[in-house]
């Protein structure tokens, strides 16, 4: 057993996000085609790229990482299809992604030749590991690469005004990165930035995620307290999820003081994957809180999804899985029932282990009650008044019930409609 060393506590004795509640949907930025493709044992072609942004664009983002067109050919191709076929939609930025080389930033500014508007993000890894073990530069080293690759984007929009520039900057594993070394670099950033007058975005990755949601909460509240220039510059979070809190940390983070959240539809990325903006979405959507996003036609989402990326989504993927809005078991089914039936007092959503309404999804009730040997008379007799239009009395109910069982047992496979009703006109109707 290998002993892990634990992520820093951040001492806040007077920390202010366990007493805030979420209240606005933040920035919605959405990395599928550059943090979600280059995860891709396949990365996505040409027209796969067309089919996904044609889905970021109905859904809603106004932000949306196409790329890094330096560092790969289709990548740069996409990006001038959609410049050139004048594909990107008045509200809608585009944001590529870039290292901090002046090559690959200039081969960037020529990808993005007559953009109405866009962000260049220009990312560097601020970490004790990878300073130790990958650069073998000390903290000057990768400060010193931060500030350089402002300094070339302000140059570069300088000379390309066309353009409404706006620059992105992530100090890479900020999570796991001293986080008042990750202040210090970010404040020297944007000193570099300021001149060109320009929007600025700090972006703190969890490039890897190695806490608790709650210290990663610490680690934003701090930041966010500590910068100088808070004021000057929109915090935007992305996180992956390694220990499974993706989208927890991300909505502890808005918390603790971010405006804006990177993260992919239903979760690809790299690894375990990004934060899933559709279940941080619906989470805001369930409390009430417009999401900003339309995510009505959840099966439209999930097929685009999948076919751009060869990943099947689980089943029970929260919101948007296939099993989410089924119910086995007898007692499940009963009470959603009765739940669906009953005369409410006022509009609130409130139907037995049904967090949301399906049909706010696209989904339908029809798929909730599925009969199988865990069953009970509830979900059977569910069946017959849809299906038939029977009422049965109670005894009835139970001596069916117990033939589905015994059917359903002796199968053990789910019993379909058509097998029930054919099951009821074989034991209690009369032959013509
Ligand atoms: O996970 C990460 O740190 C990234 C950066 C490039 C933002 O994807
Ligand atoms: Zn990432």
């Amino acid at each position: 057993h290998r002993k892990y060393r634990p992520a820093p506590v951040i001492a806040l004795a007077d920390r202010q996000w366990p007493n805030r509640v979420l209240e606005q949907a933040p920035t919605w930025c959405a990395v599928d085609l550059r943090d979600g493709n280059q995860a891709l044992v396949e990365p996505m072609t040409v027209a796969q790229k067309l089919q996904m942004w044609a889905l970021m664009t109905h859904v809603g983002f106004k932000h949306i990482e196409v790329g890094f067109p330096a560092a790969s050919q289709p990548d740069f191709d996409f990006v001038r299809e959609l410049i050139e076929r004048n594909l990107i939609p008045e509200d809608v930025t585009i944001q590529v992604l870039v290292q901090a080389r002046e090559d690959l930033i200039i081969r960037t500014f020529e990808a993005l030749k007559g953009a109405k508007r866009a962000i260049v993000h220009v990312y560097n890894s601020v970490n004790p590991t990878q300073r130790n073990y990958v650069f073998n530069s000390g903290k000057e080293g990768v400060k010193a690469i931060a500030v350089q690759g402002a300094r070339w984007v302000r140059d570069h929009a300088a000379r390309n005004p066309g353009t409404e520039w706006s620059f992105q900057y992530s100090p890479e594993s900020f999570s796991s990165t001293e986080v008042e070394f990750a202040v210090e670099v970010c404040d020297a950033v944007i000193d570099e930035w300021r001149p060109a007058a320009r929007p600025m975005i700090l972006n703190l990755p969890a490039t890897v995620e190695v806490s608790t949601p709650n210290v990663f909460a610490d680690q934003v509240e701090w930041f966010c307290r500590h910068l100088k220039a808070r004021s000057e510059v929109s915090i935007s979070i992305h996180t992956h999820n390694d220990r499974g809190c993706g989208v927890a940390a991300a909505e502890l983070a808005v918390l603790a003081g971010a405006d804006r959240i990177e993260g992919t539809l239903l979760g690809n990325g790299e690894r375990t994957g990004n934060m899933d903006i559709v279940t941080m979405a619906m989470n805001l959507y369930s409390q009430g809180i417009d999401p900003e996003l339309d995510l009505s036609d959840m099966d439209a989402i999930v097929a685009t999804v999948g076919a751009c990326t060869q990943i099947a989504l689980h089943p029970r993927h929260p919101y948007a899985g296939e099993l989410v809005y089924t119910a086995f078991s007898g007692s499940h089914q009963d009470a959603i029932r009765k739940s669906l039936a009953a005369e409410k007092p006022d509009a609130y959503w409130d139907v037995a282990y049904l967090p949301i309404d399906p049909a706010d999804l696209g989904r339908s009730y029809e798929a909730v009650i599925r009969i199988n040997s865990q069953s009970g008379k509830g979900g059977v007799t569910y069946l017959l008044e849809r299906d038939l239009g029977l009422q049965l009395p109670r005894w009835l109910q139970i001596d069916f019930s117990r033939r589905v069982q015994a059917q359903a047992e002796a199968s053990s496979s789910e019993i379909s409609p058509e097998q029930i009703r054919a099951l009821f006109e074989q034991h209690y109707l009369e032959p013509l």
